[in-house]
């Protein structure tokens, strides 16, 4: 069964047409995440779904009710926002319990349900402490905690970690992927961070000026890019795209250089194309060309180490590449290498539409 399910949604600010005719269906369990650059409508569709904006065309049905027009309260959800407000002067327990409160639920019931949060989130020792004495971390998990003390059909997140700092932000997205494996409930989170789509999601719906741009598995749409847009937006450091001509299964770069395509590959004929070549798949070549690959010279010519990894800048066909070395294949630019293409995993995009061909 659907816990969610939205047709032809679009949602209009006065003349702003912020979601334009979204259908999604998220099964229950899942953890659906909705991910896109600033402004691209992510929020909107969550609000959308919450009942805090009104639907402008389209229905929202949640756990196989019609609930387009019902007020929040009376909607099967729990929310986290970016901006987890607390109220002040409640302490961590009574934040924790304020909707139980609110709904009239036992004082026994609130009570372990509370501690059980508190417990999973690593809260427990906090709980007479007010807002003002706890850390950022701190504080998002007791937003977290409110939402998940509800017996909510749909968790809703907004952005939730975007206020964190880098470590504690990896910290919390370990922790939110566990509480999704120990909960078992259906999410619904929105983030602009791709890293975040990626590790968190069982699927991915990328959004794009208020459509969806490509629904799928991390893997799919990593590894089976639609667009262009897909293709750039996933993944670092960024793919590469190059400007190229494709005949007889070869493609012609802008300065002349030659890649053959492998073997049975489909291309198109006589056809200006873009290459999508990721960093990850250019490697400093070591033996011989393996099937499907394809080797050339090189000048290093910028060196960005990120650890166990390296990134470095390198021409290629007329413009600067990005590739991805081990750190200890790199010495300095300038330094003359043989690069390795693994033309099995390129991308050819049509340039006149962005699909992927
Ligand atoms: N209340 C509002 N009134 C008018 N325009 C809005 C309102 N909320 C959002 N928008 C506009 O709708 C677009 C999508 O916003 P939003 O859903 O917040 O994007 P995202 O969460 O993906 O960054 C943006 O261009 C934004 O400026
Ligand atoms: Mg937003």
């Amino acid at each position: 069964m659907s816990d969610l399910k939205i047709t032809g949604l679009h949602k209009h600010y006065g003349t702003y047409h912020a979601v334009k005719g979204i259908d999604l269906e998220v099964p229950s369990g899942e953890f659906t995440v909705l991910v896109g650059p600033s402004g691209c409508g992510k929020s909107t569709l969550l609000r959308t779904i919450a009942g805090l904006e009104e639907a402008s065309a389209g229905t929202v049905e949640i756990g196989g009710q019609n609930v387009t027009w019902a007020r929040p309260r009376d909607r099967d959800i729990a929310m986290v926002f970016q901006n987890y407000a607390l109220y002040p002067y409640l302490n961590v327990y009574e934040n924790i319990a304020f909707g139980l409160r609110a709904r009239k639920v036992a004082s026994a019931q609130i009570d372990k349900r509370v501690k059980r949060a508190a417990d999973m989130l690593g809260i427990a020792q906090l709980l007479q402490r007010f807002p003002r004495e706890l850390s950022g971390g701190q504080r998002q998990r007791v937003a977290i905690g409110r939402a998940i003390v509800r017996d909510a059909l749909l968790f809703l997140f907004d952005e939730p970690l975007s206020n964190l700092d880098a470590q504690l932000r990896d910290d919390m997205r370990v922790e939110i992927k566990r509480l999704h494996q120990e909960l078992g409930r259906t999410i619904i989170y929105v983030t602009h961070d791709q890293i975040e789509a990626m590790t968190l999601a069982d699927r991915i719906a990328l959004l794009r000026d208020g459509r969806i741009e490509q629904l799928g598995t991390p893997l799919d749409l990593f590894e089976r890019p639609a667009t262009r847009f897909v293709a750039g937006f996933l993944g670092s450091p960024k793919m590469n795209f190059l400007p190229a001509t494709v005949e007889a299964g070869e493609v012609t770069l802008r300065d002349g250089t030659k890649l053959t395509l492998p073997t049975g590959r489909k291309a198109p004929n006589g056809q200006a194309i873009i290459l999508g070549l990721r960093p990850q798949h250019i490697a400093k070549a070591s033996a011989s060309a393996a099937p499907g690959h394809v080797q050339l010279p090189s000048t290093i010519e910028l060196v960005q180490p990120t650890g166990s990894r390296v990134q470095v800048s390198m021409p290629l066909g007329g413009i600067s590449i990005t590739a991805e070395f081990a750190a200890h294949e790199v010495t300095a630019p300038g330094e003359q290498v043989r690069i390795d293409i693994d033309m099995n995993r390129a991308v050819l995009i049509d340039p006149q539409t962005d699909k992927v061909i």
